[in-house]
């Protein structure tokens, strides 16, 4: 532990050197999340990489976050210090697959979750998080979406607009792997908890749940209710923040082995080594940041 705190100062001397800023997802190591300057949901974080001053960002978390992040500053440095933390859901959808899919239907827009790549923001109209999906999607003008790469936040907006959403089937391996019998155990261990839960779960989980909410609104609606106990279906590195913020709340996972392993890829030598080095640096290309940037921009730029 003591090689944790010096490791930990020695990280807080280098971002000051480096005018560098470091952002967290929810899903981070409870080390990571200590020395994060900003810890959010996909949607905070993307706004915290547009709109920063500092030259450098270090991204702990996925690949097309810190992606997401150089389209936005391709001036700034960005460092994903977890080279190989990937999103195996981002993976079930390529922009040849997209492209082929838009062929099919012409007077379609395209949604892309951001968890997904480059190429693929590249190949449409406009991105979306978890916490705007509904947003996003009753913004665009066309009647037909179609919606990559997560099913399960595909069918959750469908059940709030009119207009026909056709879900890609790629799904999160974390949030998938949910099912209704967890919830019903759960519901009877604890059976005055609310139960919330990520939009990624399957629809039948959904229906069961008292809310569904990104990262973010899951804490930020914990922290605001007068109930003492809640269910929390989601990864379960969020639990860590849960308790530093709402330390007078029970929070209890709705599947504990739920864990994203890529999210736990980051560690502080990790850091401490991007810090160092200025490296893994993620760049893309500028064709395709052009591109891509337009669909995150549109997003942003929603009230
Ligand atoms: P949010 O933090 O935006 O809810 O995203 C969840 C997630 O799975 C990110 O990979
Ligand atoms: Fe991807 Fe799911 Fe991990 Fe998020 S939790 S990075 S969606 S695999």
């Amino acid at each position: 532990l003591a090689g944790s705190a010096e490791i930990g100062a020695e990280i807080q001397r280098l971002k000051e050197e480096q005018d560098a800023i470091l952002l967290v997802h929810n899903y981070q190591p409870d080390e990571i999340q200590d020395i994060a300057d900003i810890t959010g949901d996909s949607l905070e974080l993307s706004r915290a990489a547009a709109t920063r001053e500092e030259g450098v960002i270090v991204f702990c978390g996925v690949d097309f976050m810190a992606e997401t992040a150089a389209i936005l500053s391709p001036e700034k440095t960005v460092l994903l210090p977890a080279e190989d933390a990937c999103c195996p859901m981002a993976q079930m959808i390529s922009a040849p697959e997209l492209r082929l899919a838009k062929e099919r239907h012409p007077d379609a827009a395209v949604v892309c979750y951001v968890n997904t790549s480059a190429e693929v923001k590249a190949e449409s109209n406009i991105c979306c998080t978890s916490s705007n999906a509904v947003k996003v999607v009753n913004s665009v003008k066309e009647d037909e979406i179609i919606f990559v790469p997560d099913r399960n936040l595909g069918r959750y907006a469908q059940r709030f607009t009119k207009k026909k959403v056709m879900p890609w089937e790629g799904f999160c391996i974390v949030h998938d792997r949910i099912t209704p019998s967890q919830v019903m155990a759960a519901r009877k261990a604890h059976p005055d908890a609310v139960l919330l839960v990520h939009p990624e779960c399957r629809p039948e989980v959904i229906d069961l749940a008292d809310h569904v909410a990104s990262t973010s609104g899951i804490i930020r609606e914990v922290a605001a209710s007068k109930k003492k106990e809640f269910i929390i279906g989601t990864e379960i590195g969020i639990l860590y923040r849960l308790k530093k913020e709402c330390p007078d709340k029970a929070c209890f996972p709705l599947d504990e082995k739920g864990i994203c392993r890529n999210m736990k890829k980051t560690d502080l030598k990790k850091v401490r080594d991007a810090l160092l080095t200025l490296q893994p640096r993620v760049t893309v290309p500028d064709d395709v940041a052009a591109r891509a940037r337009g669909a995150i921009e549109r997003m942003l730029a929603l009230p």
